[in-house]
């Protein structure tokens, strides 16, 4: 009897020994995420993604806890959560700003509390002296070893929308008048991804030669009932005479799909339709014919970028400032060769 009590104690003693030891062993590192908008389409999958990967790098001694948080398209709310993830002591922050112009004003905050910052998808702009903004890096990420942002390059984007449209038989020149006639949908106009992608389909097709007609440029926000509404507006105002609908991204592009099918037109016949992302719906859809084209914003090689390199910041590795993630032109050709 002494003998299996013996035993069982020494037993005991090496278990908890061991329980103690694997406990220490464990670190858990906390990781605040705070996304402009958590109505936001593409945003979604991006953020989704950022915690589905995260949890494939956990192991038996590093855990990763995530806090994430909806900056509801408000600055004053995402300030609020900087500030917050703070106070509870994060060890990296992944930021997707609401305002890219208080950019500034968030990195010298994480900087000087030392967490290291991943900014994504919303470049900060650079300016000169007198507030402008100018095609160069941004001055607050260069100069910081611990901030970086990883992104896609929306001239890539914008130019892939246009050589669709420069692509295709008649060009986007559906009534012969030898001008293609669109209308612009736009993202927030404060995002880069908006400027350029407005900028750079079009870009496209003069560069290629092609004589273009802008028939309306209105603001939709990324928002899909915005697309909808702007769209259903233009196609009331200036009928058969839109060749093309340019959209900045899928949301709206869904949207003016639906205003396009309300007002009796036909994608691929007589109006052509293209957006970005490449939402799974948005895919299907060129498959379809139902849409002439969508660009692949990679929210996958996005996503793991950014956990990567938070990784290395966590392990106190050097980084690059700034990572880019190449777009993907989607149009028919693509889809059935896939
Ligand atoms: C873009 C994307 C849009 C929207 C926007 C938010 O890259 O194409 O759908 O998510 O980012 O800033």
């Amino acid at each position: 009897m002494k003998k299996i009590l013996s035993l069982v104690l020494a037993l005991a003693l090496v278990l908890s020994c061991f329980c103690v030891a694997s406990a220490d062993d464990v670190k858990t590192y906390k990781v605040g995420v705070s996304i402009y908008q958590y109505t936001d389409n593409f945003m979604t999958l991006y953020r989704n993604e950022i915690e589905a990967y995260f949890k494939t790098l956990e192991t038996d001694t590093v855990k990763y806890e995530i806090t994430m948080a909806d900056g509801k398209n408000d600055m004053a709310e995402q300030t609020n959560q900087v500030q917050n993830f703070i106070t509870q002591g994060m060890d990296v922050i992944i930021l997707n700003l609401v305002q890219t112009s208080s950019a500034d004003a968030v990195i010298d905050q994480i900087v000087a509390a030392g967490i290291p910052l991943v900014l994504i998808n919303r470049e900060p702009l650079a300016y000169d002296a007198d507030g402008n903004t100018i095609d160069e890096a941004y001055e607050g990420i260069l100069d910081n070893a611990t901030v970086c942002y990883v992104g896609a390059d929306a001239r890539q984007s914008g130019t892939y929308q246009g050589q669709m449209v420069a692509d295709l038989d008649n060009h986007g020149d559906i009534n012969g008048d030898g001008k293609i006639s669109y209308i612009m949908i736009e993202g927030d106009p404060e995002n880069i991804d908006a400027q350029y992608r407005t900028e750079f389909s079009i870009k496209a097709l003069t560069d290629a030669g092609y004589e273009v007609e802008c028939l309306d440029d209105q603001v939709g926000n990324w928002d899909q009932t915005k697309g909808q509404e702007l769209c259903a507006n233009a196609l009331a105002k200036y009928g058969d005479k839109i060749e093309v609908v340019f959209c900045n991204n899928d949301g709206m592009a869904l949207g003016a799909a639906t205003a396009i099918t309300a007002a009796g037109r036909t994608v691929g016949e007589d109006i052509y339709l293209l957006g970005v992302d490449a939402l799974d719906e948005c895919v299907e859809m060129v498959k379809a014919g139902e849409m002439t084209g969508t660009v692949l914003n990679d929210h996958i090689g996005q996503s793991h970028t950014a956990v990567d390199v938070a990784v290395k910041l966590l392990n106190g590795e050097a980084i690059d400032n700034y990572y880019w993630v190449n777009y993907v032109m989607v149009n028919k050709a693509y889809v059935d060769a896939q």
